[in-house]
């Protein structure tokens, strides 16, 4: 008897001392399970052979404004990719920096200098490889292109390949969507941010084909997250005001390359018209259950960067339509 209450003693010392998680508690520091806040922004997740990879913008050192910008053009250094891994969405491991930034080299398009948002990961069956593509930018967001970087393993390091405008187009905030066929889309937002493009990439992932659409045509929509939900499309967006919230909206297409109709705020409550104070980067699927996804968004300190949040959310389908309610703790049922 003394031995078990010992040893249970003994596994919740070393839960608290490993910081283990019990809740998602959005807009609160989330520590990783070394008990550092987890440092990644305008993230995505990719599964892979049964454990979560979190990837995201590394946010540190002080926040200034550009000069002469005109919108509350606020920077960090850009710090690189991070990747923490988990098989419960809750506690996380530091897997490191996956994709290194260069130092004092401004020709780079990954120096501390540019603009590193929203990487996203994908893994190629036919290649091995695992895939990055990121918004890459200079200090006043008019190189607006899409940067892309390569690996062996999931968490890197990767290796920086280059960065273009897909078909000629500017980039900006940007998602990747991998469809059941393991064919991946590429959106961005893109002609100053008033439209978002979708490009079909190459088999390899490493570039676009010429198949691209535009959607959601003068509707100045970003930070687009996709999901597919009983054969049909959804992306949810946000409208463009620098690092504040706004409405989400999402629209719904029955073919990636179809029609995409905008139907609205998914976010239901107080605060719904603000997001819930945050900016959406990513939607997951739920395995225990077919009608259940997380919301990934991001809470900006636009004076601090630096401190920019977690707000992760349960999203329900209903009928068709997904609904985000606010949550101040909850636990993802991640299933097999
Ligand atoms: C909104 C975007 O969604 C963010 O990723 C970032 O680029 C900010 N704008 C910059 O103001």
């Amino acid at each position: 008897m003394r031995i078990l209450v010992l040893s249970l003693f003994l596994i919740a010392f070393l839960g608290i001392v490993k910081g283990q998680e019990n809740f998602i508690k959005p807009g609160e520091v989330w520590k990783d399970i070394d008990g550092k806040p987890i440092n990644a922004h305008g993230a995505g997740i990719m599964e892979h052979k049964g454990t979560y990879y979190l990837y995201g913008e590394i946010k540190e050192g002080n926040t200034w404004l550009v000069p002469d910008q005109g919108w509350e053009c606020y920077r960090v250094p850009a710090g690189g990719v991070s990747c923490y891994s988990s098989k419960d969405l809750l506690n996380w491991k530091y897997e490191g920096v996956a994709l290194a930034a260069t130092t004092n080299d401004p020709t780079s398009d990954i120096d501390t200098g540019k603009v590193i948002e929203r990487p996203k990961v994908v893994y190629n069956k036919s290649t091995g490889k695992f895939v990055m593509w990121m918004h890459i930018d200079s200090k006043d967001y008019s190189y607006a292109r899409s940067g892309v970087a390569v690996s062996d393993s999931p968490n890197g390091p990767f290796v920086y390949i280059n960065s273009i405008r897909p078909n000629g187009n500017m980039a900006r905030d940007m998602t990747l969507f991998q469809d059941d066929d393991g064919k991946v889309y590429h959106f961005y937002s893109s002609e100053e941010n008033s439209t978002m493009h979708m490009s079909l990439l190459t088999d390899d992932y490493l570039s676009h084909t010429k198949t691209e659409k535009r959607i959601l045509i003068n509707q100045s929509r970003e930070s687009p997250a996709v999901f597919k939900y009983n054969k049909k499309y959804y992306v949810i967006t946000s409208g463009t005001t620098g690092w504040s919230p706004n409405p989400a909206s999402y629209a719904v297409a029955d073919s990636v390359l179809g029609e995409w109709t905008n139907l609205g705020n998914p976010c239901i409550g107080n605060d719904a018209d603000k997001t819930f104070h945050s900016q959406s980067t990513y939607v997951l699927p739920l395995k225990n259950n077919k009608n259940s996804f997380v919301y990934l968004g991001d809470r900006w300190n636009k004076l601090d960067l630096k401190d920019s949040r977690i707000v992760w959310l349960p999203l329900e389908m209903k009928d068709g339509k997904p609904e985000i309610n606010w949550k101040a703790s909850w636990i993802p049922i991640t299933g097999k």
